[in-house]
Formats: structure tokens, C-alpha cells, sequence
């Protein structure tokens, strides 16, 4: 056994693409990727040594797209979390958000905060979604909340005041080929591994995944040291 893969991250890339080459609507590969999530997420809640999975599901940046494809996502994203609550109590997964959600309509962002409150004592796996989310945006409220207490901003203060203050991530992976990072996570993804695959995300499946895993086993981590 290598190393251990405790948080996992994912760029699910490639709805659009996937929908255009079949001759749909770019709307319709986004519900196709939503199916992905859940397929993915229970495939993670059955790992023992995965601790949570974060998964970028809008950025910062996307409200640059056409208000109807806007208008789609937080409305499946609506529906994802409405529907999704049965598997998160049955396979005891924790729902959490990170992101600027402020922006959001309230029926989404009390579907947010009640799907958080009913999952907050499951143990199993924590399925983290960036909705809203930029990785710089993140850094500047986290140092502004340490100002705004008076702490001094140091490694440890900035960790500790992100969204969610989690454990380093271990892995990323970016499906539909893009090699980049699109503002995700920029602080915690210091010294993950990377994993770029051609597959577009909703033809992504656990099977791939479990490759890639095996293959991060075997790499070799040094963190700076030999
Ligand atoms: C990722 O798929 C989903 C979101 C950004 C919400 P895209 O919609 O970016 O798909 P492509 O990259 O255009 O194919
Ligand atoms: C990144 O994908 C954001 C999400 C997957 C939510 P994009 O498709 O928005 O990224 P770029 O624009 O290709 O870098
Ligand atoms: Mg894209």
C-alpha cells in the first residue's frame, strides 16, 4: 500500500462538449453530469480511506455563461440536493458548500443550509461542492475574516478561516482534457497529485476513477524532501 487517498478533487469538466457532440442542448450534458456525481460520490462513500471529495460544480467566472445555462445549473443544483438528500442519510455521507453562496437566491441558499443541517452528523464521507467559488475569492475572505478578529495571518490562521478548514488534498483530477486549474482551490491543491483525462465528465465512471486512484498510489510524494 502507497499513499493513502484521503481528500479527493475533481474539476468535472466537459457537460458542454459531451452535449454538443450527440446534438443536444449544453443543459442537457449537465444533467447528465449531475448522474455522474452521485455515481462517483457513492463509489468514494464505499472507499475507507476517502475522507471527503470535493467537487467544483460553478465558479466564480461561470456567470459569465448565458443566462439560460446560469439559470439551468442553480436550478439543478436545486434539484440535485432535493433528490440527493435519500442517498446522503442512507450511505451517512455529510453535505457541505463552500463558496460565496450570498449571491444566490434564498430558495437555493435554504436548500443549501438545510441539506447541511440534516447531514451535519453523518460520518462516512463528506461530499464537498464549490458553488459560487473561486479559489482567490476564497484566500481574500479568508484573510479578511482573521482582520476583521484581529488574528495574525499566518499559514495555520488562513487554513483555519477557509470555508471549510479541511486536510490538504491529496489528489485532483480535471476531466474533458483541459490542462489547468480554473481558480479551483488554489491554496489547498499546494501539493496534490494531478490527474488530467481526455474523458469528458459525464461519460466519466467509478471504474476510471479506481485506475487513476491506483495509479496515485504508486507515485512517488516528496513534499521537498528526497
Ligand atoms: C463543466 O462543464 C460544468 C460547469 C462548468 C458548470 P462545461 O459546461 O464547462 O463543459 P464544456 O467545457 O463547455 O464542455
Ligand atoms: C471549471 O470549468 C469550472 C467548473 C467545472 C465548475 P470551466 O469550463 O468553467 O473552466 P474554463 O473556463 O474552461 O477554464
Ligand atoms: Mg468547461
Amino acid at each position: 500500500m502507497g499513499n493513502k487517498l484521503e481528500h479527493l478533487a475533481l474539476i468535472m469538466d466537459g457537460n458542454g462538449r459531451w452535449a454538443e457532440q450527440r446534438g443536444l442542448k449544453r443543459t442537457k450534458g449537465h444533467e447528465a453530469g449531475a448522474e455522474v456525481i452521485r455515481d462517483i460520490t457513492t463509489y468514494c462513500a464505499k472507499q475507507p480511506t476517502i475522507k471527503s471529495v470535493t467537487h467544483y460544480a460553478f465558479s466564480t467566472e461561470n456567470w459569465k455563461r448565458p443566462k439560460y445555462e446560469v439559470d439551468f445549473l442553480m436550478k439543478l443544483l436545486n434539484n440535485y440536493l432535493k433528490s440527493e438528500i435519500v442517498t446522503y442519510q442512507k450511505e451517512n455521507i455529510r453535505f457541505l458548500a463552500i463558496g460565496d453562496t450570498s449571491g444566490f437566491s434564498k430558495g437555493l441558499r435554504d436548500r443549501i443550509n438545510e441539506t447541511e443541517e440534516k447531514t451535519k452528523n453523518n460520518t462516512n464521507l463528506t461530499q464537498i461542492l464549490a458553488l459560487n467559488y473561486g479559489g482567490r475569492d476564497e484566500i481574500v475572505r479568508s484573510i479578511n475574516r482573521l482582520i476583521d478578529k484581529g488574528i495574525k495571518i499566518t499559514e495555520e490562521s488562513i487554513s483555519s478561516a477557509l470555508d471549510t478548514p479541511y486536510s490538504d488534498i491529496d489528489l485532483l483530477i480535471r476531466t474533458s482534457g483541459e490542462k489547468r486549474l480554473s481558480n479551483y482551490l488554489l491554496w489547498q491543491l499546494s501539493y496534490s497529485e494531478l490527474t488530467f483525462t481526455e474523458t469528458l465528465w459525464p461519460d466519466f465512471t467509478p471504474d476510471e476513477l479506481e485506475t487513476i486512484i491506483r495509479d496515485f498510489e504508486n507515485r512517488k510524494r516528496r513534499f521537498g524532501g528526497i
